[in-house]
């Protein structure tokens, strides 16, 4: 099976994530549903990017440690992602343990080679973007990227060597054209950065050291961006002792990334990478920005757009349908409720909704719910048929060139044809003229023509896609390669009306729910105050479903021998009488409790876990405890009931 390896950019914590970040997981995600439906074992990375001044300023104003603020936000992100049903095989953070010491050998590789050395640095310092700037990249004395003021700063660093790369960049942009979508941000790289000449990079900090160490000279900490862009290595294992996934799936087949970090993308990474002797990655795509009223949102401006209001008011599959299909790819973009929910009712409700809706009725109605056979063709299905069996292969050259707008066209192209099939066949007069024939052939071209849409919505929108096929009578899969032949569909399949797709919305009631919707989270996030954040960042709790729990097994236990761990301090061995089994744990309760307290105490396990060996010593299971302030109380049955007995 051919690989394919997508990555999103590693995201900055922030308890803010408006649309536009969503965008670029969004769109990545679905490139991974569509490239897997074709067929490839696809991998998708994304993550966080943990590590800087800006963390370890924003932690302190918390009065938290870097690693505790970040904790807290990175759950969220994650529970965003969940939210929009992203599909990552791995979420990596800058403060994972095998990131952090992969980082360590590759900068020691690149300063032992010669390509990092020590020197001075004196320059003018954006924090917001971690980003040195010369006088002449600023814009009007402010941050070229972000318009913030920038500040003078001198310290001693290590440089990585860019200006040797110069040249291998522009041959690299020339021999592959590829490389950097869409075009127009190759000439910005060009005209802007590269012609210019390019200066060796700063690649180390000792302002701040809420960072990755350099491991040969530990007061300074790796240049943020170094640390993040290895992410995309790190996280398939390279540096570390099992680089399976590294060797399977790297280079990546596109890095999708916003337009302003496309200049780390394609100028910093390759060198590295060229460096280091690695592969290149095949193609970077910088997409445009989605904007507020032509303006770029942000907390301070008040005009973030949430994407929690849009999707729990009008359903995943409807934002990232939105999202997809009104901007387009490579551009900037400007979001407004109205379009949005102009777009649901016009494409969403009226187009698909009502074409799925109104053909199950119509099979329900005129062939009691059973799909006829199509044995009276014409002229007219002809050019229906072509569309639908053509519609696959329109959307894999848009998706090729990461048009997800234009592919999402190609499927509504088809879907006004099959709801127009429907006024030109008129099936109600079939009925009337008893043209029992025709009729069935009518109905059996309309529900294969939306079996064809639901497959090609699959890696856009999986959950309608799902619900099509099942109000069409289906439960087996069918692959993509499928929806490119026509009569797939069996005679005889037993439609099932389900709920509306896409309710029809009044666009004025709406609209104000939304807004109200959205003030809220603005008030709510902008009013917590640092210690409601503190308790909540310690709080966040990741939310299981019931099958997770279900596969914990507590149980009711008996301690029926306890004694002082000969190797540790804190622990004691407990011998547990579990119905007929006997079984050892050990507990870090010594400070607690003393053995003699302990003995004939029933108590509560988890039964399940998985045996471990507790400094030499074989522990089977956990012992429930409560701890506050410094004070713990085991977790004891209140009724006496025997051990053994499981606890749900
Ligand atoms: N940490 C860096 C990336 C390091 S990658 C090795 C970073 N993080 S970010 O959180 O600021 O941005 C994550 C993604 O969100 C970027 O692709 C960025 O372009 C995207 N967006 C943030 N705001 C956006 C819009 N308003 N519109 C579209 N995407 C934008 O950059």
């Amino acid at each position: 099976m051919k690989k394919y390896y997508i990555t999103t950019p590693i995201y900055y914590p922030s308890d803010n994530l408006h649309i536009g970040h969503t965008y670029t997981t969004v769109a990545a995600d679905t490139l991974k549903k569509f490239k897997r439906a074709q067929g490839y074992d696809v991998y998708l990375v994304t993550g966080s990017d943990e590590h800087g001044q800006k963390i370890q300023e924003k932690a302190k104003e918390y009065n938290m440690a870097p690693k505790q603020y970040v904790d807290g936000i990175v759950k969220d992100i994650k529970k965003l992602w969940n939210m929009l049903e992203v599909e990552y095989d791995e979420f990596i953070r800058t403060t994972d343990e095998c990131h952090e010491k992969a980082v360590q050998k590759i900068f020691e590789k690149l300063y032992n080679q010669g390509d990092i050395y020590k020197s001075n640095y004196e320059g003018l310092y954006c924090t917001p973007c971690e980003a040195f700037w010369s006088e002449s990249q600023l814009i009007d004395g402010k941050c070229p990227d972000c318009g913030r003021d920038v500040h003078l700063a001198k310290e001693e660093a290590y440089f990585f060597k860019l200006s040797k790369y110069k040249d291998r960049i522009i041959e690299l942009y020339k021999e592959r054209p590829d490389f950097l979508q869409p075009e127009s941000r190759k000439n910005e790289m060009l005209n802007n950065f590269l012609n210019e000449g390019l200066e060796d990079l700063c690649v180390s900090r000792t302002s701040f050291d809420w960072g990755i160490k350099v491991p040969f000279d530990s007061k300074h900490v790796v240049y943020v961006w170094i640390d993040a862009l290895l992410c995309y290595i790190t996280a398939l294992g390279y540096g570390t002792e099992d680089d399976e996934k590294f060797k399977k799936y790297w280079p990546a087949n596109v890095h999708l990334v916003g337009k302003e970090i496309v200049r780390f993308h394609t100028i910093i990474w390759p060198a590295v990478l060229m460096a280091l002797d690695i592969d290149l990655p095949d193609k970077v795509f910088g997409h445009g920005w989605i904007l507020f009223e032509d303006d770029k949102m942000s907390k301070s401006k008040g005009n973030v757009i949430y994407p929690e209001p849009l999707i729990e008011l009008y359903g995943i599959d409807a934002f990232r349908y939105f999202l997809l299909r009104e901007f387009s790819f490579g551009q900037d973009g400007s979001f407004s409720r109205e379009k949005f929910l102009q777009r649901l009712n016009s494409d969403l409700a009226n187009d698909l909704g009502n074409l799925v809706s109104r053909t199950v009725t119509m099979v329900e109605k005129y062939n009691g719910g059973i799909l006829p056979k199509a044995v009276k063709e014409d002229e007219i299905d002809k050019s229906l048929i072509e569309i639908a069996v053509n519609a696959g292969t329109k959307v894999e050259q848009n998706m090729d060139k990461l048009n997800y707008s234009q592919a999402l066209e190609e499927i509504w192209k088809l879907v006004r044809r099959t709801n127009k099939y429907i006024d030109e066949t008129t099936p109600w007069v079939l009925a009337k003229e008893e043209d029992k024939e025709r009729l069935d052939t009518v109905l059996y071209n309309l529900t294969e023509s939306i079996r064809i849409i639901a497959i090609l919505l699959s890696p856009f929108m999986e959950r309608t896609s799902k619900d099509i096929l099942k109000q069409i009578g289906l439960k087996q899969e069918f692959s993509w390669e499928e929806s490119k032949s026509w009569g797939k569909i069996e005679s005889g399949t037993k439609v099932q009306r389900g709920e509306v797709l896409f309710p029809r919305l009044d666009i004025e009631k709406e609209l104000v729910r939304l807004n109200e919707a959205n003030q809220k989270l603005i008030e709510e996030r902008g009013n917590k105050k640092v210690e409601e954040k503190k308790v909540e960042s310690e709080e966040v709790v990741e939310e299981i479903t019931i099958d997770d729990f279900a596969k914990v097994q507590f149980k009711v236990a008996e301690i029926i021998e306890a004694e002082e761990h000969p190797k540790a301090d804190k622990l004691l061995i407990l011998q547990l009488k579990v119905g007929e089994e006997t079984r050892q744990v050990v507990s870090g309760i010594k400070k607690y409790y003393s053995p003699e307290d302990l003995v004939g105490k029933k108590v509560v396990i988890v039964a399940n876990l998985k045996p471990i060996k507790l400094r030499g010593v074989e522990s089977k299971g956990m012992v429930l405890a409560a701890e506050k302030d410094g004070k713990l109380t085991l977790v004891s049955t209140l009724e006496d009931i025997e051990s053994g007995a499981t606890i749900s």
